[in-house]
C-alpha cells in the first residue's frame, strides 16, 4: 500500500499562504498519498486550490454529534461539505488542552465515519509514562477505548514527548510500538485490522524521514511543523519507500 504523508498545520497558516503551497503540491508528483489538515477556516479554500491534484484535505477535529448547541464546535458533515475527506481525532494537544478522553474520541470517530470521513486517531504516551515503562500499556488502552466497533480509518502513533521537540524514539522503540499497535488492531478488528495504516508522528523532518518511514508497520507520517513548508512535506514524501 502507498504510504500516507499527512500534514497537520495545527493553528498555523493564513489565507495568503494557500496559493503558493497548493502550487508547490500541484507541481510535484509524489509516490505517496498526500493529505493536508489546515485550520477549519482554510479547508474550503485549500480544497478548492488543490481540486483535481489528488491531494486530500482534512480537519483537525470534529464534534461527536451531527449538529446541535455546541458553540465553537464543528460537525463532521460540515467538514465534508467544506471539502475534507479525513479528520484527525484525539491528537494529544486536544486530549491535553480540551480534556478529551478516549471515549470522547470514539464518539467523534463514529460521527466522522457516519459523515463519510476517514478518521486518523492519534495515540501516544507522555515522557513520564515511557520512563515508567508504561508506554505500550498506555497506547493499548487508548486504542481499546478510542476506536469504535468496526473502526475503519488510520492510526497515528505520536509519542507526546517527540511532538515539536526535535526528539524521536529509537528505531527499535518505533518498531516495537507499531508492532504492538498492529497486534491490538487485529485483536479488536480481526482481518480488517491487518490493512489499516499506522502513521508515525513526532518531529518527522526531511532528514529523518527515510529511516522512520522504512520501519516495519510504519505506513506513513503525521507531520506537524515540517508540513508548513510544502517543500519539506514533499521531501518527506520523497523519502518514503514505494509501496
Ligand atoms: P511535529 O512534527 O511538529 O513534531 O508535530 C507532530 C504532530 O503533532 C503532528 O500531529
Amino acid at each position: 500500500m502507498r504510504q500516507l504523508i499527512a500534514g497537520n498545520w495545527k493553528m498555523h497558516g493564513r489565507l495568503a499562504d494557500i496559493p503558493a503551497y497548493a502550487a508547490a503540491l500541484r507541481a510535484a508528483s509524489a509516490h505517496t498519498d498526500l493529505l493536508i489538515c489546515p485550520p477549519f477556516t482554510l479547508i474550503e479554500r485549500l480544497a478548492a486550490a488543490l481540486a483535481g491534484a489528488g491531494v486530500g484535505v482534512g480537519g483537525q477535529d470534529c464534534h461527536g454529534a451531527a449538529q446541535g448547541a455546541h458553540t465553537g464546535d464543528v460537525a463532521a458533515a460540515m467538514l465534508a461539505e467544506a471539502g475534507a475527506s479525513f479528520v484527525i481525532l484525539g491528537h494529544s494537544e486536544r486530549r491535553h488542552d480540551h480534556g478529551e478522553t478516549s471515549a470522547t474520541v470514539a464518539g467523534k470517530a463514529q460521527a466522522a465515519i457516519a459523515a463519510g470521513l476517514t478518521p486518523i486517531i492519534c495515540v501516544g504516551e507522555t515522557e513520564a509514562e515511557r520512563d515508567a515503562g508504561e508506554a505500550e500499556h498506555v497506547v493499548r488502552s487508548q486504542l481499546a477505548h478510542s476506536l469504535p466497533a468496526g473502526f475503519a480509518g488510520v492510526i497515528a502513533y505520536e509519542p507526546v514527548w517527540a511532538i515539536g521537540t526535535g526528539r524521536t524514539p529509537t528505531e527499535a522503540d518505533v518498531v516495537a510500538m507499531h508492532g504492538a499497535i498492529r497486534a491490538a488492531l487485529v485483536e479488536k478488528l480481526g482481518e480488517a485490522g491487518k490493512g489499516l495504516r499506522i502513521l508515525y508522528g513526532g518531529s518527522v523532518k526531511p532528514g529523518n524521514a527515510a529511516s522512520l518511514l522504512s520501519l516495519p508497520e510504519v505506513g506513513g507520517a503525521l507531520v506537524g511543523g515540517a508540513s508548513l513548508k510544502a517543500e519539506d512535506l514533499l521531501a518527506i514524501a520523497a523519502a518514503a519507500p514505494r509501496g
